[in-house]
Order: structure tokens, then sequence, then C-alpha cells
């Protein structure tokens, strides 16, 4: 079975292909290197031992996507592509609503015109908004979403849920990933973000590899254990087997689906600079900050749903996920750059 990948080079991406090149799937990756670099993809062939092919390709350009359509025989695709810094979205709306959604409708487009009618779309638990019930399971109604890289994610969702009742010949598995870290036991392939990081686990990293001073505490009076924010760190390299499981469901024609992949267990922020100073041996300076805006106290998933019914489940815990990060991070201090 071939898959395309968009948005393959990526972080989630990368890890995904190397997963289904070792399930023995073909994958054909599509990425036009906007936030990503091709090396990524050169490391996953020396991980797997198997060609990567690979198309430098924007899928907003629909004759690109028309001719590897053409050419490939695509039977399902897992689809990363997209923007998805969150402070960015807010200075940027209109790059990421053309993006994520105009890209996303001419991909959809290309695919039904080759009769290629099965999709896993990369969302978010960020739909869930301030969730209204902890833990979150699949049930819990979607939120105020605050930013437009979430509203993209919840607009997605709704195309994909609308043309599937629409045409029942799609299958759709929404996949609405919780915190994403760690990197690939190798340490050949990880996240590798533009600039200071926005996200925890990358400034930690770079914080003890000496790039950054040292790591703000976004708010330290919510209501929570130690009054910082917790959130359901999940290894990429699970989540990334999420999707070969995801492509098993596919094979049985569910129509359309929606899983949480997550953990189901909470850490704070204080949790993970504690993991990672065990994990790493290096000690984490940190000042409290104020509360970043749009931020949640709680959010971690019930992913009950997706060990019943994909039989998947997360295997690594916080130990190996601050392991990993740290392996990656130390191995390449300026990730995919030379
Ligand atoms: P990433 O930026 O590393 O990967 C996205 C890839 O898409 C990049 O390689 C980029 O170059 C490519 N891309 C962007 N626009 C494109 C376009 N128009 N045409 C072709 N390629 C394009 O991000 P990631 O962390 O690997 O995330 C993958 C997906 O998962 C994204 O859709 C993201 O929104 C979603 N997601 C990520 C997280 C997370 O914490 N990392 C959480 C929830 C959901
Ligand atoms: C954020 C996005 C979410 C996106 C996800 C992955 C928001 C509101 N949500 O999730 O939509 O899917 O990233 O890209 O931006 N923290 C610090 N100091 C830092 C960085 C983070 O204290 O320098 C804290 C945050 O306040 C939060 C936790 O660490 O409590 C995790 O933050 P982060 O890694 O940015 O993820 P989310 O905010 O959960």
């Amino acid at each position: 079975m071939t898959i395309l990948v968009t948005g393959g080079a990526g972080y989630i991406g990368s890890h995904t292909v190397v997963e289904l090149q070792q399930a023995g799937y073909d994958v054909v990756v599509v990425d036009n290197l906007s936030n990503s670099s091709e090396v990524s993809l050169q490391r996953v062939e020396k991980i797997t031992g198997k060609p990567v092919k690979f198309y430098k390709a924007d899928i907003l350009d629909r004759e690109a996507l028309e001719d590897i359509f053409a050419k490939e025989s695509i039977q399902c695709c897992i689809h990363f592509a997209g923007l998805k810094a969150v402070g960015e979205s807010v200075q940027k709306p209109w790059e990421y609503y053309y993006n994520n959604i105009s890209g996303t409708l001419i991909l959809l487009d290309v695919m039904r015109k080759h009769n290629v009618k099965n999709m896993i779309f990369s969302s978010s638990a960020t739909v869930y908004g301030n969730p209204a019930f902890i833990p979150i399971t699949e049930e819990c109604p979607k939120g105020e979403i605050t930013n437009p890289y979430g509203q993209t994610k919840g607009m997605l969702e709704q195309i994909l849920t609308d043309m599937q009742k629409a045409d029942p010949e799609w299958n759709v598995i929404l996949l609405r990933y919780f915190n994403p870290i760690g990197a690939h036991k190798s340490g050949m392939i990880g996240e590798n973000p533009n600039g200071v990081p926005n996200n925890l686990m990358p400034y930690i990293t770079q914080v003890a590899v000496g790039k950054l001073k040292e790591l703000g505490v976004f708010g330290n009076d919510y209501d929570t254990p130690d009054g910082t924010g917790v959130r359901d760190y999940i290894h990429v390299v699970d989540l990334a087997r999420g999707h070969v499981k995801a492509i098993k469901k596919i094979e049985e024609n569910p129509g359309l689906e929606i899983y949480n992949l997550g953990t189901g267990v909470g850490y704070s922020v204080l949790d993970i600079v504690k993991n990672f100073e065990e994990a790493s041996g290096v000690k984490i300076p940190y000042v409290i900050k104020p509360r970043r805006a749009g931020d949640i106290a709680t959010c971690y998933s019930d992913a009950s749903k997706a060990k019943r019914e994909l039989g998947w489940e997360a295997e690594y815990g916080i130990k190996e996920m601050c392991e990993d990060s740290w392996r990656w991070q130390k191995q390449n201090p300026n990730g995919y750059a030379e």
C-alpha cells in the first residue's frame, strides 16, 4: 500500500515515515520545506535503510499534486502539511488560513479526482479549547479556540466531516494530538524549531545546550498541584505508531472516526523540568513569568478509545521522552543545519 505523507519532512512526519517504512508501507512524501529540511529525510533513509520518495512541492500547487497522483499509485494520505505556530498565526492570520485551509481543499479535490478517499488528518487537542471536562474524551464538546492556527484545525475537522457525510466512500480519521515531545532513539531526527522555540520541551533542551539562558515558566498560580500548567506529553514515536494503527483502521472502511492520541497522564511544567534534569544531568535554571495569553490550566486525554478501537497505546513514559529529546538536541545542537 502506498501512503502519501504531506509535511513528511517535518517533526511528526519524519518520525511517521520511519514507522511506516518499518511496517512495510511504501511512502511518498510531499513537502515544500517551509518549516523543515530535506536532511531529515536523508536521516530517515539511514534509520530504515530504505529510500524515501520525495517531491519538493506545495500542496497549494494543484498541478504539482496532479502530477504526483498521476505518477504514484497512492491509496491513502496522512496529512501533516500545515503551519503550526500559535503566536505567529495571530500575527499572520491570512497566511495561516490560506496555507492550511486552501492547501487542504486543493489536496482533497485532487485526491477525489484520483479516487483516493482515505485521509488521516493531524488535528490537535486545541479543538477542545478550555476543556469542559478532564480527562478529555472524544465526546468532549469542542471549545472556544483562541487563535487562527487552532481555528484552522477546527474548520478542517468540519470540512472533512461534511465531505465524508456527503460521500460515504471517504474514510476520514481525525487524530487529535496532545503534546508531542521526544525524538527517535537514534538521535538522528527530532524537532527543529525556527528561531526561539515557543513550546516547552525545545525551549528546555536549548537552555540545556547553552543556546538560551533560562526557562520562563508561564504562571505558577493555576489551579494545579504546583500552580504550573499541566499537559499530556506524548513521545513522538508513540504518536507516529498511532498513524500506522490508523492506516490499519482505514483498511476496514470505518467512515469517520476521531481519536485522541495522548498518554492520559498530565505533567506540570515543573515536573518536566525535574524529569529533564534527571534524564540529562543538566540543571535548568528558570524564572516564574506571568501567564501566557490563551493558555489553560490543565489538559490531558482519555486515550481509551484509541486503545479499544485501534489497539494503540503509548508505550514510552516521561523518562524516555526527556532522554530522547536530550539525545537529539545534544547530537544536533543546531538541528539539521551543518
Ligand atoms: P512541522 O512544521 O515540523 O511539519 C509540518 C510540515 O509541513 C513542514 O515540514 C512544512 O515544511 C510542511 N508544510 C507546511 N505548509 C506546506 C505546504 N503548503 N505544502 C507542503 N508542505 C507544507 O510540524 P509538526 O510538529 O510535525 O506538525 C505536523 C502536523 O501536526 C501539523 O499539521 C500540526 O499542526 C499538527 N500538530 C502538531 C502538534 C505539535 O505539537 N507538534 C500538535 C498538534 C497538531
Ligand atoms: C501549544 C498550543 C497548541 C499546539 C501545541 C503544539 C497554545 C495555547 N497552544 O500547546 O495549540 O497544538 O502548542 O504546538 O499555544 N510553557 C512555559 N514556558 C515556555 C513554554 C511553555 O512555561 O517557554 C508552558 C505553557 O504555559 C504550558 C506548557 O508549558 O503550560 C506547555 O506549553 P507548550 O509546549 O507551548 O504547549 P501548549 O501550550 O500545551
